[in-house]
Formats: C-alpha cells, structure tokens, sequence
C-alpha cells in the first residue's frame, strides 16, 4: 500500500523512462542526470530513472547505468527501473536501482510487439526476475499495458485486464499500474474497467498511467481517485510515449496531475515552484527534438 493517509496520493513520476524512451534524438547522459536530479528536488518519492531493456530496442536508454551512476542519490528517493528479463534486473540491480518495474500487456499483439513474446512467456520471464528481486529486498512493480485498447487489436475486454493483473499481483508485484498506452480511454471505459477491478481487487493494489493522446487523462484520473485509486504516474511537461505502440503520446503531464489531485483535496507532497525546473529541462530536450 503506497498512502499512509485517506488523504494523500503518491505521483509517481515517470518522464525520465517513459519520457525519454522514443524520442527521435538522442537526450545526451548529462542531460537526463539533470533531468532526474531537478525532480529530486520537486518532492517525488519515486522517480523511475531509465530502464535496462535491451539497447537494439530502446537505443534511446543505452546509457541506464550512466544515468544511475552520475544522479545524485537523495535518501527520500526510490529511484526506481524498468526491466525485461533477469539480464535487465541484474544490471538493474548492480547499478543500485531502488524498486524495479516489470511490464506486461493484456493483449496478446501489444506483447509481441513490446516483448516479443505472448502474455504467458512474459510472465514465465518475470518469475526468475522477481524471485531474485525477493532475494535481493528490492519491491516489484507491474505494469499492465493496453488496458482500455491495443494499438492492433482494438478494444481490451476488462475481464482479459482482471485476469493478467491479478496474475500479476499473484506474482508478487506490490502494484499493478494499468496503462492506457495510446490514451483511448475516457471517463466510461474507465469506470466499465473499474467495475470488473475492483470487484476482486482493493483500489490500493491499482496505480493509474495514462497516456494523454486525446486528452481525457485528467478525467479518467478524477474517476479512479471517486473509485479510491490514490497512484498515478505521470511525465515532467507530459514527455512520453512508447515506441512499440503506434499513436502513442506523451503521459499526462506531472504539473496538471498536481493540481488536480490537489483541488480534489489530495495532498501530493510535490512542490509545484521546484518542478518549474524540471519542466524547463523538459520543454528544452522537447526543443531539441522537434
Ligand atoms: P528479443 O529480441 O526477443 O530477445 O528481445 P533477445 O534475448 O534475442 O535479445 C535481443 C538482444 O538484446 C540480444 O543481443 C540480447 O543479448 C540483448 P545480441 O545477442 O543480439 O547482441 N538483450 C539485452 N541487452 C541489455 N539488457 C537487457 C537485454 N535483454 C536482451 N535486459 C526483449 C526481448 C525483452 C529483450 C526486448 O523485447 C526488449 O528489450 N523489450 C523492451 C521494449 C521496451 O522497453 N518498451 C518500452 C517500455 S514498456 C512501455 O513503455 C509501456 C509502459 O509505459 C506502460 C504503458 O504505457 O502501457 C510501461
Ligand atoms: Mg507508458
């Protein structure tokens, strides 16, 4: 469970991975350490810094190790990372990763795209990861892509959602966060996919991540927060997408995320005056790649 109060909610930033992933140019190392330092400063608890997926690929996070070894560490930060497969969580956990993330679809196309692999051989990968995460005290997270809608395949049943994230949970991921990966969703589709969740799994367990193609993140965020759901990732000035997922954008911006919760009467812990930084780092790696 990520809150200690009714009122607090957890933004669990994620620009530097998400962010950073399929932009065209390559974001020079140094830029991406001041990216991830400027965030420290911004109050997050959670920064997930890069990932250890394979550089043929994301070329575009080929230097997760020098990311990790040139940030300077804040002890009230996980800085936290993306892995495939053990070879992943063993570079992962060399270079002092906090909390590492697992990633599996629930549907069958947006795996094979992403992973090369069904749904099922991509949770029998994850097994060594997260037995050895276990041995090695590190939480695990999961994500849970094309909820609402696969690039290729169309709309997701939300029973087919329930099932690969309960598995998830099942497996020991102290989360599951359920990303609407080309942003199809709205304020119904969202509550339909809810209705099923929640039937069998508590709100605490779920984290939103929703990508803002059509702009309806901000509504689908308001209704997982009246459905209990207190975790939502973003991105610093909404940087993202995912390269395997044609049409995807960027996540839903931290900034607006902040305020939101906060009119909602959610106490986020972010400082919006420091994040001024971060965003300003962002919008000008933005610049270098338009
Ligand atoms: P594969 O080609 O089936 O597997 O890829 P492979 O074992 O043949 O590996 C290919 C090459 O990569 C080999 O190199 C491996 O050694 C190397 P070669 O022998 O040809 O020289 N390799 C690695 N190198 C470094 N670190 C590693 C690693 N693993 C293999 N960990 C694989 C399978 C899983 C590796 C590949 O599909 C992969 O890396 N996929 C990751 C794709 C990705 O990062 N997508 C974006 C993140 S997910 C996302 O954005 C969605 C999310 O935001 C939620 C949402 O929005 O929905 C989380
Ligand atoms: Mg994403």
């Amino acid at each position: 469970m990520n809150r200690q109060t009714d009122d607090a909610a957890m933004i669990f930033e994620v620009g530097p991975r998400d962010g950073l992933q399929s932009l065209s140019l390559e974001v020079p190392t140094q830029e991406k350490i001041r990216l991830v330092n400027a965030l420290a400063q911004s109050g997050f608890t959670k920064i997930e810094t890069t990932s250890f997926v394979s550089p043929k690929w994301v070329p575009q996070l080929k230097d997760a190790a020098q990311v990790m070894q040139g940030i300077l560490r804040k002890p009230d930060v996980r800085y936290t990372v993306l892995t495939p497969n053990l070879r992943g969580f063993e570079h992962a956990l060399k270079a002092g990763a906090d909390e590492i993330a697992i990633f599996a679809s629930a549907s069958e196309a947006f795996s094979r795209a992403n992973l090369n692999c069904s749904i099922d051989e991509s949770l029998e990968r994850f097994e060594p990861v997260l037995e050895q995460a276990r041995i090695a005290g590190l939480p695990v997270r999961g994500y849970l892509s094309a909820v609402i809608a696969c690039p290729f395949e169309g709309a997701v049943a939300p029973a087919q959602v329930c099932d690969v994230a309960a598995r998830l949970l099942q497996m020991g991921c102290y989360e599951v966060s359920l990303g609407d990966t080309i942003g199809a969703g709205n304020r119904e589709t969202m509550a339909a996919l809810l209705d099923v969740l929640l039937d069998t799994m508590s709100a605490d367990l779920l984290a939103g991540h929703f990508h803002d193609t059509h702009g309806t993140a901000l509504e689908m965020i308001r209704h997982c927060v009246e459905r209990g759901m207190r975790t939502f990732d973003s991105s610093v000035g909404g940087l993202g997408g995912c390269p395997y997922a044609p049409g995807s954008s960027g996540n839903v911006a931290t900034g607006a995320v902040v305020t939101l919760l906060e009119a909602m009467g959610l106490r986020t812990g972010i400082d919006l005056a420091a994040l001024k930084a971060a965003e300003t780092i962002a919008a000008s790696i933005l610049r270098d790649a338009a």
